[in-house]
C-alpha cells in the first residue's frame, strides 16, 4: 500500500508574505475554504504575532476550516508561542510550527550565538510549545546550508524534546536535488527517533529546483511536502501544491498517494492567482495557460488522432472544463453564479446582483467573458471604500500626435480635473494624474497582463508606485488598458500611509 503524502499548504503565510500578494482577512478565509475542499491536510494560516491581520485571521481561519490541521508559525520564542496559541483557540486540528536558523551563517550574522546555544533556545522552544499543543512541528531554517552531522544533533534533539514532524527548510533555494535527497537520507540513517515524526520539506524555487528538490526528499523518506498554490512565496516562490500533486498522481510507482482532489486545482489556481493579483506565466506546469496547448501542427495532429500522444495528464483531471458554459451579454444570474462556485467563489444574493450588473456593463464591451474577467468582477468591490477613485478618463492619442488626457478624479466626495499631454496615452493620463495629486511619487514597475482572447479583453496591469521610502503594488482591470493603468496607479496611491 502506498505511503500517505501530507500536503501542508503555506500560501497564506510563505506565499502571502510576497509584497503585494497581501489579503485581507475575508480573502483569506475564502482561500482557507477552497484549501480544505482541494484537500489539504495542513493550512499555514499565518504568523500571529507578525501583525494584527495575521492574529485575526488565523482566529477567522482556524473558525471557517473543519477538517485540515490548523498550523501558526512562531520563532523559537516564548511570546510568540504564546500568541500563536491564543490565536489557534478555535482550531479544531491545531499545530506550531516553531524553529530557529541552524546554519552556520544564521547562528553567526542573525543570532550572534553558537551552535549549543542554539539546540538550547531550539529545545526550550518545542518543550514550550508542547505544554499547548500535542502536534509542534520543528523548522531549522536554512538547513540546506547546514551541515548534516551538525542538523542532526538539531533534530534528534527536537525530537527529544516533543516535536512531531520535522522541517528542513532550503530556505534560500540553494541544494541541487541530490544534494537535498542525500541530505533527508542522511537525518533518516542517523537521527535517532526519526521514526517517531514525519519528515518535512520546504523547498524555494531560487535556482528553479524546488519541486525537483522536494521530490528527492519524498523519495529518500520526508512525508510531508510544505507548498504554495501557484508556486507563490518568497523571491522566486515555494514548491507548487500543483506539481507535487499531479507528479505523485502520474508516477504511482513513487509508492505515496495524497489526499488532494486534483480536479480542484485549476479553480484555486485562479482563485489564487485573481486575488493576489499575481499572474501566473502562461507555460507554468499544470496550471499555466499553455499547459495544455498544442501548437506546432505535428502535435496537433498527434493529439487529434490519439490524446496520449503528446499528453500525460488529461487536463480535466486538474478542473480545466472546456465544456464550460461560455457567458455572454445574454447568461443568467444563474449562470453566473455556477460559474462563480466553480471557481470556488460564494456570494450572497445582494453581492451577486452587483457582480452580476457588473457583468452586463463588462458583456456589453466584449462579447465572450471567461474565468479571470468573472473573477476580477467577484473581487471589484476591493476598491469600494477607496478615498481615490477615478471619475473619467479621456484620452487622445495616435501615430505623429501627441498624446492628451483629461482626467476626473474623486476625492473623498470632491470632485477634481486636469489635462496634460505626455509621450503616449499612459504618460498623458499619469501626468494628469499626478497635476491633482502632486505628491513625490515614483513608478517602479508597470506589467500590463497579456490579453488571452480577443482584443476586447480585459486588459490586467500591476504597478508598484514608490512614495516616502516605501513600495506600494496596485491593480487595475479593464477593457481599456490605460484606464486599468490610471486604476492600478490609484490603487497604489489608495494605500500610501
Ligand atoms: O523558508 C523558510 O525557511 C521558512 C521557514 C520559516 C519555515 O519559510
Ligand atoms: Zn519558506
Amino acid at each position: 500500500m502506498a505511503d500517505r503524502l501530507f500536503i501542508f499548504d503555506t500560501t497564506l503565510r510563505d506565499g502571502e508574505q510576497v509584497p503585494g500578494c497581501q489579503l485581507n482577512t475575508v480573502e483569506k478565509i475564502q482561500v482557507a475554504k477552497q484549501l480544505e475542499l482541494l484537500g489539504v491536510d495542513v493550512i499555514e494560516a499565518g504568523f500571529p504575532i507578525s501583525s494584527p491581520g495575521d492574529y485575526n485571521s488565523v482566529i477567522e481561519i482556524s473558525k471557517a476550516v473543519t477538517w485540515p490541521t490548523i498550523c501558526a508559525l512562531t520563532r523559537a520564542i516564548q511570546s510568540d508561542i504564546d500568541v500563536a496559541v491564543e490565536a489557534l483557540r478555535y482550531a479544531k486540528r491545531k499545530r506550531i510550527h516553531t524553529g530557529i536558523g541552524t546554519s552556520d551563517s544564521h547562528i553567526k550574522y542573525k543570532f550572534n550565538s553558537n551552535r549549543d546555544e542554539i539546540i538550547e533556545r531550539a529545545v526550550a522552544a518545542v518543550k514550550y510549545a508542547r505544554r499547548f499543543v500535542d502536534d509542534v512541528e520543528f523548522y531549522a531554517e536554512d538547513a540546506g546550508r547546514t551541515d548534516n552531522e551538525y542538523l542532526a544533533r538539531v533534530i534528534e534533539a527536537v525530537i527529544k524534546a516533543g516535536a512531531t514532524v520535522v522541517n528542513i527548510p532550503d530556505t534560500t533555494g540553494y541544494c541541487l536535488p541530490s544534494e537535498y535527497g542525500a541530505k533527508i537520507k542522511y537525518l533518516m540513517e542517523h537521527v535517532s527517533g526519526i521514526e517517531k515524526v514525519i519528515l518535512s520539506t520546504h523547498c524555494h524555487n531560487d535556482l528553479g529546483m524546488a519541486t525537483a528538490n522536494t521530490m528527492a526528499g519524498v523519495l529518500n523518506g520526508a512525508r510531508q511536502v510544505e507548498v504554495t498554490i501557484n508556486g507563490i512565496g518568497e523571491r522566486a516562490g515555494n514548491t507548487s501544491l500543483e506539481e507535487v500533486a499531479m507528479i505523485v498522481k502520474c508516477h504511482s510507482g513513487l509508492g505515496v498517494e495524497t489526499n488532494i482532489n486534483t480536479n480542484k486545482i485549476y479553480p484555486t489556481s485562479r482563485m489564487v492567482s485573481s486575488l493576489m493579483n499575481m499572474p501566473v506565466q502562461p507555460n507554468k506546469a499544470i496550471v499555466g495557460r499553455n499547459a495544455f496547448a498544442h501548437s506546432s501542427g505535428i502535435h496537433q495532429d498527434g493529439v487529434l488522432k490519439n490524446v496520449q500522444t503528446y499528453e500525460i495528464i488529461d487536463p480535466h483531471d486538474v478542473g480545466i472544463d472546456d465544456n464550460s458554459i461560455v457567458l455572454t451579454a445574454r447568461s443568467g444570474r444563474a449562470a453566473l453564479k455556477n460559474r462563480l462556485q466553480a471557481l470556488g467563489v460564494e456570494l450572497s444574493q445582494e453581492k451577486l446582483d452587483k457582480v452580476y450588473e457588473d457583468f452586463l456593463k463588462l458583456a456589453d464591451k466584449k462579447k465572450d467573458i471567461n474565468d479571470d474577467d468573472v473573477l476580477v468582477l467577484a473581487g471589484a468591490d476591493r476598491t469600494v471604500n477607496h478615498r481615490i477613485k477615478l471619475d473619467y478618463l479621456q484620452v487622445t492619442s495616435g501615430v505623429g500626435v501627441q498624446s492628451v488626457a483629461s482626467l476626473g478624479l474623486n476625492i473623498s466626495g470632491e470632485k477634481f480635473e486636469a489635462c496634460a499631454s505626455g509621450n503616449g496615452p499612459v504618460d498623458a493620463a499619469i501626468k494628469a494624474l499626478k497635476k491633482i495629486i502632486d505628491r513625490n511619487m515614483t513608478l517602479k514597475e508597470f506589467t500590463i497582463q497579456a490579453i488571452s482572447k480577443g482584443s476586447d479583453d480585459m486588459g490586467k496591469v500591476h504597478m508598484q508606485v514608490e512614495y516616502d521610502g516605501q513600495v506600494y503594488y496596485g491593480f487595475g482591470a479593464n477593457t481599456d488598458i490605460i484606464a486599468a493603468s490610471v486604476e492600478a496607479y490609484i490603487d497604489c496611491i489608495n494605500k500610501f500611509r
